[in-house]
């Protein structure tokens, strides 16, 4: 089989990673990828949203399945280019992605089904946000209706500042403020059924004990020795499955992976948001573990197929990423400086590459997040000391990282 991912972050380094692991996958390509993946995938020069460009190239190259990382091109539509000229593709169509492109549309599905989250009003006029934070009180949810890279929502108890956020956007949605700790669930979806991988935490603030700006993302680890037993069992038939069945009722079959981020509050899981795509970089550390041959298994994802597979099997033990950030990340990341201490110097740890190019033979930084250092190990502790040895060898000028990732002191895991 030969696949082409669309994307060029640290989630599409470790899916590429996975696909050369499978042995039924003979050609890995990307594009446009970066330095790191240049090392096991063909590059290629296109842009990601660019849906003829997508297409000519896996009509080119005869890829028997594309994949798509991003969501930007799946809310663009360059799912369902693919899939018209008949190539399978995993990835939701641009109607069922904008389960992430659109808060409201997500509310919507969401109360339709019956799926639980948190209350919310959209709001397009500074009164209707008035009386929103009103009825909520503080901390204060302010959530661009839109696609917004990351920079979309505000959590604050400053009611200035969740107002000015809300002034700043055309369409607001304005939540109740969900208390818990937060968990990312996969769900695989071939457009009829949906299967979890193991879920897994992400550390959105930039600092250490989760002070700082919101990012996409600084760490990730799995598995949460703290949730409680028969939590995806449960996120599966409240959440995914409703989701996936209103979506299907509405004629949009979902196929690629649904993400559910959830906060588990006092009152059980609810939803926060939902993604079309893989979580990065939760995704680094889900797939370090997956057993099931990656390939095969997006395919019959993208094929319909997935009532026929075997259950998904997951290796025991733990992985843990560190994201190495760039100075100045996440307002305005530093670029073009040059990395050193990539080679693995550690058993057990990996480096998978986020925003990196190849410029007169060495490799510089290219983005905001780097580098995904990822430490395995025979449990959370072990794998986090890996993750943390690799990434002392890293030298980058100014980057930056948590030290307090999958750390048993960090405050939200109880
Ligand atoms: P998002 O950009 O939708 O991923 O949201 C970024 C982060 O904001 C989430 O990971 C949460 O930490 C926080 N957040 C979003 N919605 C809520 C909510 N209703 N209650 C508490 N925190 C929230
Ligand atoms: N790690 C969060 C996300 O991918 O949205």
């Amino acid at each position: 089989m030969r696949v082409l991912v669309v994307g060029s972050g640290g989630r599409e380094h470790a899916l590429c990673r996975g696909l050369k692991l499978d042995s039924s996958v003979s050609a890995v390509h990307c594009a446009p990828g970066n330095a790191g993946i240049a090392e096991i995938a063909t590059r290629h020069e296109v842009v990601p949203t660019d849906s003829e460009a997508v297409v000519a190239l896996a009509v080119r190259l005869g890829v028997d399945l594309v994949v798509i990382g991003p969501e930007a091109p799946l809310v663009a539509g360059v799912a369902d280019a693919v899939r018209e000229r008949g190539i399978p593709c995993f990835g939701p169509s641009a109607a069922a992605a904008r389960i992430e492109g659109s808060k409201s549309f997500a509310k919507h599905i969401m109360d339709a089904a019956g799926v639980p989250t948190g209350r919310s009003f959209t709001c397009t006029t500074p009164e209707q946000v008035v009386a929103a934070l009103e009825e909520f009180g503080p901390p204060y949810v302010v959530k661009d209706d839109g696609l917004a890279a990351g920079k979309g929502v505000v959590v604050t108890r400053d009611r200035e500042a969740a107002l000015a956020h809300a002034a700043a956007c055309e369409r607001v949605v304005v939540e109740e403020f969900l208390d818990g700790p937060e968990v990312s669930l996969f769900a695989l979806c071939d457009g009829e059924s949906a299967v979890a991988l193991p879920p897994a935490q992400d550390f959105k603030r930039a600092y250490d004990g989760d002070e700082g700006p919101n990012t996409g993302g600084m760490g990730a680890y799995t598995p949460l020795p703290w949730a409680p037993a028969g939590l995806t069992e449960r996120i599966m038939a409240e959440v995914v499955l409703p989701t996936v069945a209103e979506l299907g009722r509405r004629g949009i079959p979902y196929t690629g992976v649904l993400y559910a981020g959830l906060a588990l509050t006092a009152n059980g899981p609810r939803v926060i948001e939902f993604n079309a795509r893989f979580g990065d970089p939760e995704t680094q550390v889900v797939l370090d573990r997956l057993e099931t041959p990656l390939g095969q298994l997006l395919l019959a994802c993208a094929t319909g197929a997935l009532a026929g597979q075997k259950p998904l099997t997951s290796r025991e033990g733990a992985a843990v990423t560190v994201v190495v950030a760039a100075e100045n990340y996440p307002d305005n990341p530093v670029k073009g400086d040059v990395i050193a201490g990539l080679e693995p110097q550690v058993e057990g740890a990996y480096v998978l590459h986020a925003g990196t190019e190849r410029r007169d033979g060495e490799i510089v930084s290219n983005g905001g997040r780097v580098l995904n250092v990822v430490g395995t190990g025979a449990d959370l502790a072990q794998a986090r000391a890996k993750a943390y040895e690799a990434v002392a060898h890293i030298r980058l000028r100014g980057a930056f990282h948590r030290t307090d990732i999958a750390a048993p002191t960090w405050e939200n895991s109880p």
